[in-house]
């Protein structure tokens, strides 16, 4: 296939909902010039930053600061996701209107990185984010995770000897998310499913009328905790990679629909906090440069999406997750000449230094995937060819 689309399949332009680009903070490992042109070349036209920086994106002065780089930049629309709470402790609410009232139009709220402990504080800024936007179900970036447990509760950890986060802390999490977002008649999205049980719950909810969506990342529809063995750093992730039968469920969830969208949860980290032992290794794994190669990897090669719903699962979903207008009315999707040249056929392998993203923390490096991206077009820009 060639870049005039001959051969090559044409997308509307990638949104990721879940980016971490580092910027404030650890401008070492990534910034927002460097993980736009990781998400360039991945065909993203739009990423949507986490609020986990130093310091943290809790405040409007902030989020317009990293939307207005993003712009002059120019590889791909930075959208900052807003923190729930002021600070690291986390203890009192954003102004989370402030933010959405700025140059950025804050529509994604989170509290990345600390998570909402507090029941009473979670129902409170999910009630604040009623008309706002969406507020976000973390459930594994529990502090203790990083101290403690470091990888999924089950048969592999127990024999290699490392500390297990169990399933139950996501579902239970997520299930309270639903149940608060219920009671305060608000949106939530439940980011990084890792679990069968999640995709359960998620159904669940929704059949009660509960208005939840949900998203999975590229690395838990293809890896599982087999890949513990080497004790590798570069396996760990916040929520762990978990067993055959979660990594199927997760596939069969999104060729349903039960999860909405792909999110990459691009996760940059220097080497040398990467390449330590597992259990002293950061968790995170890079994802913008890839995402479209796993993904024609475990759900288009198997059947379970044609590339009519790649384009539903990368950019359709997620736009209109984030584009609901206040009085929750769909608004268009895309943009003119906002699209991803794609080559199904092609393959390639994973070379780390090649990537963009300043940081080399990829699981796949020397893998050969299927699925190129040959060019990416911003309202008629090309970003990457
Ligand atoms: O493994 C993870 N690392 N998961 C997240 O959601 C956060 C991320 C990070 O910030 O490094
Ligand atoms: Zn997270
Ligand atoms: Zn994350």
């Amino acid at each position: 296939a060639t870049l005039d689309g001959r051969g090559g399949v044409l997308l509307p332009g990638f949104v990721d909902l879940h980016t971490h680009v580092r910027e404030p903070g650890r401008e070492d490992t990534e910034t927002i010039a460097t993980g736009s042109a990781a998400a360039a070349r991945g065909g993203y036209t739009a990423i949507f930053a986490m609020a986990n920086t130093a310091p943290v994106a809790d405040n409007a002065a902030l989020t317009d600061a990293v939307w207005r780089i993003g712009r002059e930049v120019g590889l791909c629309d930075v959208h900052p996701v807003g923190a729930v709470t002021v600070g690291l402790e986390g203890k009192q609410l954003a102004e989370m209107g402030m933010m959405a009232d700025g140059a950025a139009k804050v529509k994604l709220f989170s509290d990345d990185g600390k998570c909402v402990h507090d029941p009473v504080l979670m129902k409170r800024a999910l009630e604040y984010s009623r008309g706002l936007g969406v507020l976000i179900s973390q459930h594994s970036e529990d502090p203790r995770l990083t101290v403690g447990a470091v990888a999924h509760d089950g048969p592999t950890a127990a024999r290699l000897g490392l500390a297990g986060w169990p399933r139950a802390a996501e579902e239970s999490i997520v299930a309270r998310d639903a149940l608060l977002a219920r009671d305060a008649g608000a949106r939530v999205h439940v980011a990084h499913a890792s679990c069968e049980g999640t995709v359960e719950l998620i159904r669940f909810a929704r059949s009660q009328g509960i208005d939840i969506t949900a998203e999975v990342t590229p690395h838990h529809l293809l890896l599982d905790d087999s890949r513990l063995e080497t004790y590798d750093g570069v396996n760990r992730v916040n929520p762990p990679l978990r067993e055959e039968r979660d990594k199927l469920a997760l596939r069969a969830a999104l060729a349903e629909g039960v999860i909405d969208c792909v999110a990459t949860d691009h996760a940059p980290h220097a080497s040398q906090e990467k390449c330590c032992e597992f259990s002293q290794a950061k968790p995170g794994m890079l994802g913008l440069e890839t995402a479209l190669s796993v993904i024609a990897l475990t759900m288009v090669r198997p059947g379970l999406l044609d590339w009519r719903g790649v384009a539903r699962v990368m950019s359709e979903r997620p736009a209109q997750i984030v584009g609901l207008d206040d009085q929750g009315r769909p608004i268009e999707v895309g943009e003119p000449g906002t699209l991803t040249i794609v080559d199904p056929d092609a393959e390639w392998t994973v070379v780390p230094d090649e990537l963009a993203s300043k940081s080399r923390n990829t699981p796949y490096a020397a893998m050969t995937l299927p699925g190129r991206v040959l060019g990416t077009v911003l309202r008629g820009t090309v970003t990457h060819r």
